[in-house]
């Protein structure tokens, strides 16, 4: 018994690359596929034999265009990706990837993923200058629900996770995105959106204090503002407590993970190495 034990073992460690589930990854906005090539690179070097995909859709300018757009392109693609490993896949998406992520889970009943990490991605939504100044420099946060709050202003992405706390009456009449992923507003898919969040095997969300860019920085881990601009944090948001999408559960059941990195800009999130050794390579297997 012993020795069969000691053998499977060593089987284990010697082939390293069969256990390892094939990486989705989804680049962030105004970029492309090509930013997401350090972690690509850095898995195939620890996790030797990892299939990766990397996805080239909606590069650079067209990263503008709408999220549910987006979502279901891709999501296409991660279809046809996960038939072809009925063992599960890995998903990553960074910045707004991680929100495209997040509407891919919640939408398509036929992806098994394994393991779904957001990093630095605004899930609650977003309200800052950081982000709105990288796409639309002219523009101030606190004028700028006039726009993104109408029927044109919901053709953009950046529109369609616009979240002013100030305004949550038209935040709630024209987003046509957000306020339905989170459920937040009710619709015929909710309760699929909450099934399929619910098949997760882990939930990773990572985000940081010096992000800069995410503001605010809580909305990585659906931390948000409430009323004004104090930030209330995941757990005593409706989306928890009420387990609208099944964070509650994901959480209860261990399959939920908050990581809080300081020390990182938004724009090093997917360039710096020890974010993917630490707290990226841990949780693909
Ligand atoms: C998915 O796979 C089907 C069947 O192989 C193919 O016809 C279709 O074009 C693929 N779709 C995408 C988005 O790759
Ligand atoms: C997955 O489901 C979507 C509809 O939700 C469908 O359009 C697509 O063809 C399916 N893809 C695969 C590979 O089964
Ligand atoms: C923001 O709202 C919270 C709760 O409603 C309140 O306690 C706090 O004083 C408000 N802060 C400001 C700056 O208005
Ligand atoms: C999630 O679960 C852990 C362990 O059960 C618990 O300590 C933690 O407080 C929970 N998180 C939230 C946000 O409730
Ligand atoms: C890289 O990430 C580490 C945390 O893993 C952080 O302490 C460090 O400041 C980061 N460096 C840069 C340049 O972002």
């Amino acid at each position: 018994m012993y020795l069969k034990i000691l053998c499977l073992v060593t089987f284990l460690y010697a082939s390293p690359g069969l256990s390892f589930k094939p990486v989705v990854l989804i680049h962030g906005i105004m970029t492309g596929s090509n930013s997401m090539e350090m972690i690509l690179h850095r898995i195939k070097e620890k996790h030797p034999g990892t299939i990766i995909y990397n996805v080239d859709r909606f590069e650079s300018w067209s990263s503008l265009e709408t999220m549910w757009h987006q979502v279901l392109e891709i999501g296409q693609d991660v279809a046809n990706i996960s038939a072809k490993h009925p063992e599960g896949i890995n998903l990553i998406g960074y910045s707004q990837g991680g929100l495209v992520a997040r509407g891919i889970v919640q939408t398509f009943s036929n992806i098994t993923i394994d393991t779904f990490i957001s990093l630095s991605s605004p899930q609650a939504g977003q309200y800052g200058a950081g982000f709105l100044h990288l796409v639309f420099p002219g523009l101030v946060k606190d004028e700028v629900y006039e726009l993104f709050y109408s029927r044109v202003g919901q053709h953009t992405s950046v529109g369609n996770y616009w979240n002013d706390p100030y305004h949550q009456q038209l935040y709630e009449t024209y987003s046509v995105f957000l306020p339905y992923l989170n459920n937040h507003l009710q619709s015929a898919e909710s309760q699929n959106f909450k099934n399929n969040l619910l098949k997760l095997k882990r939930l990773v969300l990572i985000g940081g204090p010096d992000d800069q860019v995410i503001t605010p920085w809580q909305s990585s881990q659906f931390g948000y503002y409430h009323g004004n601009e104090t930030v209330v944090e995941m757990k005593d948001q409706a989306i928890y407590k009420e387990d609208l999408i099944g964070l509650r559960t994901l959480n209860e059941s261990g399959r939920l993970h908050l990581v809080t990195v300081p020390g990182v800009n938004h724009f090093n999130w997917h360039t710096n190495v020890t974010i993917v050794d630490n707290y990226l390579l841990p949780y693909l297997d």
